[in-house]
């Protein structure tokens, strides 16, 4: 099989890579390097590309052909909440010109196959805590939004194929609260996301905050399920697998633990991990934060016999050691 994978110089997206290539897959690398890091994917074919340019769908349509692409992953988006609200048309601009473009190329070519990153952000701020992939999706951020608007598109255009008498493909992931390193090398640099962010304040000697503690939760602080970047890449396998073997019943898939996690026992977890005592600072809530957000995992454990293989521990663990803060100082 040769993958095509945009974004692939990203956290998560250079995971992928990293097990396709491990199972003997052709890649070829799709990035724009704003936030991707080129020694990630250094010894692959890259095209350095910004989906949302005007030439972007010929220059797909061009390196598809040149590599005889059959599948595509597609990780390469913005992704900031907060951004987002700031600069909702960038956001437009890039991940829905990013996706228009991807798909105008799927039209041209061959491509069977298109795996989509999409977020449990589509789900906005559910009021039931286990979300299962019928609830109706309200995002509250342009961020949520792009995303459920390409869920769209790509519904759109399996339809269209099969109007055409094409043969196409697509199951699109919602992850959740993704974290971790399957390889150090791989770890994310950015810091934008709890488990980074407290690792970063502690190893310069800061208090963590935690946003609220007044939720009605057992400890009063959010709850979300934290699943590991491995597991997650595992998950984009089993959805390339799924589509080679069968006519899709589901499309859209959660991507978690099923099981919740709150910010305390998150910081516990890393004191744990770091042997460092750790008290964090109690801040105000944070907008738009639901709660609790837990995947319901029925769908993806029966479509795809995928099941997640690592805990919050393991997580935790992987990005202490990542950042050279492990207890046993490796
Ligand atoms: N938090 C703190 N202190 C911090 C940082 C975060 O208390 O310094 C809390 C947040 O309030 C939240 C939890 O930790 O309760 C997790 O926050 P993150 O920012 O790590 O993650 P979110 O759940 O807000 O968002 C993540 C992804 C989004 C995605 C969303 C979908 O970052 O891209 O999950 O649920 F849209």
């Amino acid at each position: 099989m040769t993958v095509l994978v945009t974004g692939g110089a990203g956290y998560i997206g250079s995971h992928v890579v990293r097990l396709l290539v491990e199972r003997g897959d052709e890649v070829l690398v799709v990035d724009d390097f704003s936030t991707g890091i080129e020694n990630r994917v250094e010894d692959l074919p890259i095209v350095s590309l910004d989906l949302a340019a005007s030439d972007a769908e010929d220059r797909l349509v061009a390196a598809i052909e040149e590599h005889s692409v059959d599948s595509i992953i597609h990780f390469a988006a913005k992704k900031q909440v907060g951004e987002s609200v700031e600069q909702p048309l960038m956001y437009y601009r890039q991940n829905i010109g990013g996706l228009t473009n991807v798909l105008a190329a799927v039209e041209r070519t061959g491509v069977e196959s298109l795996v989509f990153s999409s977020s449990a952000a589509t789900y906005g701020m559910p009021d039931v805590e286990m979300v299962a992939e019928d609830l109706d999706c309200r995002p509250i951020n342009p961020y949520g939004e792009t995303k459920l608007i390409g869920e769209w598109m790509i519904d759109n255009a399996i339809t269209a194929a099969k109007m055409r008498g094409t043969a196409f493909k697509a199951v699109k992931l919602r992850y959740f609260n993704v974290a971790g390193a399957g390889w150090p090398e791989l770890a994310d640099t950015a810091v934008m996301n709890l488990i980074p962010i407290v690792l970063e304040r502690v190893a310069t000697g800061k208090a963590p905050i935690i946003f609220g503690d007044d939720y009605a939760t057992p400890d009063g602080t959010c709850i979300r399920d934290y699943v590991h970047v491995k597991d997650l890449a595992e998950a984009h396998i089993a959805s390339l697998d799924y589509m080679k073997s069968e006519e899709p019943a589901e499309t859209v898939f959660n991507v978690g633990t099923g099981k919740g996690a709150s910010v305390k026992e998150v910081i516990d977890a890393i004191a744990e991990a770091t042997d460092r005592e750790i008290v964090p600072e109690m801040g105000e809530r944070r907008a738009g934060d639901p709660p609790a957000l837990v995947a319901d995992v029925s769908r993806i454990s029966a479509q795809l016999s995928w099941k997640a293989e690592y805990g919050l521990t393991e997580i935790v663990r992987s990005a202490v050691d990542a950042a050279g803060m492990s207890s046993t100082g490796k």
